[in-house]
């Protein structure tokens, strides 16, 4: 077999073999298939496709390209979560302990910001003193104690994905489903979790920009998912506005923090205690709807915040920070961002404002940019909303006065201001399971 042919074959849309597909990713993860082919093997997945066999074939033999964690020292039923990116989305930080206080385990591995999203490892980081990078026995053991650890992915997970996502990055072919689901599911398979709920965002603000393909991924992802032994469901979310009010690290641990109070943003509380019900639901616990009531009784008893500050203890992290947020230190400046005239909020361009706290050094242009945890935006007027001229709606935060200028210009193109109120937004549009999709 020669990967030209192999290129040849799937340019005119044919299948390709599981041997053949094992075949392809050892030799590309070894470095003996040239980056040149290997991109004009993506180019043609992206134009004809993949049939279910092969997505489940190269999901599977990505997943065997590095290490596969083997989680069978961690007691219990273990649940993992997997958003597939949005910005102010900290839902991780809430749903995890929750869970992890009514029993569940939750052994998680988490990534970076990517682009304008950010990433949960990022945020943690911004908790004084703690370790996202820590060894096995020690990970085990604290989700064995508190029920939840959360660290980086090692070294040698997927480097498969590693390779190739880095390929599609630089050859425009990420908006692939076949290559997203295989991408995704290949390192939650790796992960080694009983159970996977996956959230599956829509709109400006997401990969997939549209409903039917956030469907279209749901699906193709729990498919694999199921085929590989694991229970696995799909809720399709919003990303069309940013999750919450807070975007950039250590303010979203802040809003996280007020959450688990009871007190956070309503949306935000809403999606968390959906996610959570749904990982209660894989893990044996009952029905999505009691194990929603479960999760907010978590909520309202303090028990996912006490949770919380135990697995940043144990992380090595000040669970004073947890517990007593007043003690965070705020950016040096900030910018209030004012609307320009009267009228309803009718839409807000999720991604440019991911954009705008990456400028203000929330997040990474480069991958050795450092990051600045005190930086962000705060956003004070949300979609639907009506605001006068001159009202403030958002204010930004960051290391220099420099910093706000095109940051502001950039978060205010994000808001569009109408005449007329909009129609109110779903915040969850669907759920996909093994044997069903049920749109809401
Ligand atoms: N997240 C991933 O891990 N992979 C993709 O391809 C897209 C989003």
């Amino acid at each position: 077999m020669r990967m030209y042919d192999l290129i040849e074959k799937k340019k005119h849309g044919e299948s390709l073999e599981r041997e053949e597909i094992r075949r392809m990713i050892r030799g590309f993860t070894a470095g003996e298939i040239p980056d040149y082919q290997m991109a004009a093997m993506l180019m043609a997945i992206y134009f004809k496709g993949m049939d279910e066999e092969e997505i489940t074939g190269l999901t599977l033999e990505m997943a065997a390209s590095g290490d596969m964690v083997d989680l069978s020292g961690i007691e219990g039923i273990k649940v993992d979560k997997h958003s597939t990116g949005g910005v102010g989305d900290k839902t991780t930080l809430v749903i995890g302990p929750l869970v992890a206080s009514l029993g569940v385990k939750v052994a998680k591995m988490s990534g970076r910001g990517l682009g304008h999203t950010g990433g949960t490892i990022d945020k943690l980081e911004s908790i004084p003193g703690f370790q996202t990078a820590i060894p096995k026995e020690r990970f085990f053991e604290i989700v064995n104690q508190t029920g939840i650890a959360v660290v980086g992915q090692s070294g040698n997970m997927v480097p498969a994905d590693k390779k190739l996502y880095a390929l599609r990055d630089v050859t425009a072919t990420v908006d692939s489903i076949p290559l997203i689901a295989s991408s995704i599911m290949s390192k939650k398979l790796a992960a080694g979790s009983d159970g996977i709920v996956l959230d599956v965002k829509t709109g400006s603000g997401a990969f997939m920009k549209d409903m039917e393909d956030a469907i279209a991924l749901a699906k193709e992802m729990v498919s694999i998912g199921t085929k590989a032994g694991r229970s696995c469901c799909a809720l399709i979310t919003d990303m069309d506005v940013p999750l919450g009010r807070a975007i950039g690290n250590a303010m979203e641990v802040r809003e996280a923090v007020e959450t688990l109070k009871g007190r956070g943003p309503e949306d935000l509380t809403e999606v968390c205690l959906w996610l959570a019900a749904h990982m209660l639901y894989l893990a044996g616990k009952g029905e999505p709807d009691a194990c929603y009531h479960m999760a907010q009784k978590a909520l309202e008893d303090g028990s996912g915040l006490k949770t919380l500050a135990a697995m940043v203890e144990a992380q090595g992290g000040d669970p004073a920070y947890v517990l007593e947020p007043e003690r965070w230190e705020r950016a040096a400046f900030s910018c209030e961002v004012k609307a320009m005239k009267d009228g309803f909020i009718t839409r807000i361009d999720t991604e440019a404002c991911g954009i705008a706290s990456v400028m203000l050094g929330a997040g990474r242009s480069r991958k050795e940019d450092s990051l600045d945890y005190s930086a962000g935006i705060c956003l004070h007027k949300k979609y639907g909303d009506f605001v006068k001229d001159g009202d403030v709606i958002a204010v930004l935060y960051g290391a220099g006065e420099n910093l706000f200028d095109n940051a502001s210009k950039k978060l205010l193109s994000a808001y569009t201001i109408g005449s007329e109120a909009p129609e109110k937004k779903q915040l969850i549009y669907g759920r996909v399971t093994k044997d069903e999709v049920v749109r809401f």
